[in-house]
């Protein structure tokens, strides 16, 4: 039975990384809507795609906030090839709580890899002109070019709805997802089921176009509710690596 479990789940991952168009997918057993250490599980494969990534030297590892990648951080273990690493926060505040913040868990992975990390700290509403000072800032400066040249990014990828939501996101931009039938984000970016970006948070760090110089791209995200944000965002994301759950892929597959 769990040869033929095993066989199941490689079957899928073939399937998943054809239909989507992706570099590589791990699928981890279970769905993690239900079972929440599915959750850890994912983290830890996270983990050794991590590590199965990394360059000679000079890693830069930039990460964003969310459970999923907390996750990641949970289940990170001292390893010699993580010791010379940078963590960073992908992008500025997105208005997630502190445990769940980018800062928090890059500051988490750095020590539990024995590793070095900068932080990024940045109002989570900016507005357009504390934007434009923010980023001639000569600290902020310093810490951005650090994080345009990460070598490696590993990143959540939520609902739409869920996530303006769990954000508080202002009445306008519920709207406006709304009319624009968004149903994923990632990096503040939200997207509609064809994958183009209906709306943005403002924000300082990685932005959508600097993922194409960045050698990995490792997204983490499971559960059957999240199918149709990573189907909308996957697609779109040649190149990209998927670390997932049984649930998601399953309901992923069913709608391709
Ligand atoms: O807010 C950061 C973030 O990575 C979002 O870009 C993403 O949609 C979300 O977290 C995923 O959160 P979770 O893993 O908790 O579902």
């Amino acid at each position: 039975i769990v040869m033929k479990e095993v066989f199941d789940i490689r079957s899928l991952e073939e399937d998943l990384v054809e239909k989507l168009g992706v570099r590589e997918v791990h699928i981890c057993p279970g769905d993690s809507d239900e079972t929440p250490w599915v959750q850890k599980e994912m983290g830890r494969a996270a983990f050794q795609v991590m590590k199965n990534n990394l360059l000679p030297e000079n890693n830069v590892i930039a990460v964003t906030g969310g459970r999923s990648i907390a996750n990641v951080a949970d289940m990170l273990i001292p390893d010699a090839s993580l010791k010379e690493t940078l963590f960073v926060p992908a992008r500025g505040g997105l208005g997630e709580q502190v445990e769940n913040q980018a800062n928090t868990i890059c500051a988490t992975m750095a020590r539990k890899a024995q590793g070095n990390y900068r932080l990024l700290h940045v109002p989570d509403q900016l507005s357009k002109e504390a934007y434009a000072s923010l980023i001639h800032d000569p600290a902020i400066k310093s810490i951005l070019e650090q994080i345009r040249a990460a070598t490696m990014v590993v990143h959540g990828i939520g609902e739409a709805m869920t996530m303006a939501e769990r954000r508080n996101a202002e009445e306008s931009v519920m709207e406006k997802l709304t009319k624009n039938e968004a149903v994923a984000e990632a990096f503040g970016y939200y997207f509609d089921r064809s994958g183009e970006i209906v709306h943005k948070v403002l924000t300082i760090g990685l932005q959508l176009e600097d993922l194409e110089r960045i050698p990995t791209v490792i997204a983490v995200a499971g559960g059957a509710s999240k199918s149709e944000a990573i189907t909308a965002y996957m697609k779109q994301s040649p190149n990209r690596i998927l670390i997932t759950d049984e649930g998601a892929a399953k309901e992923i597959l069913m709608k391709l």
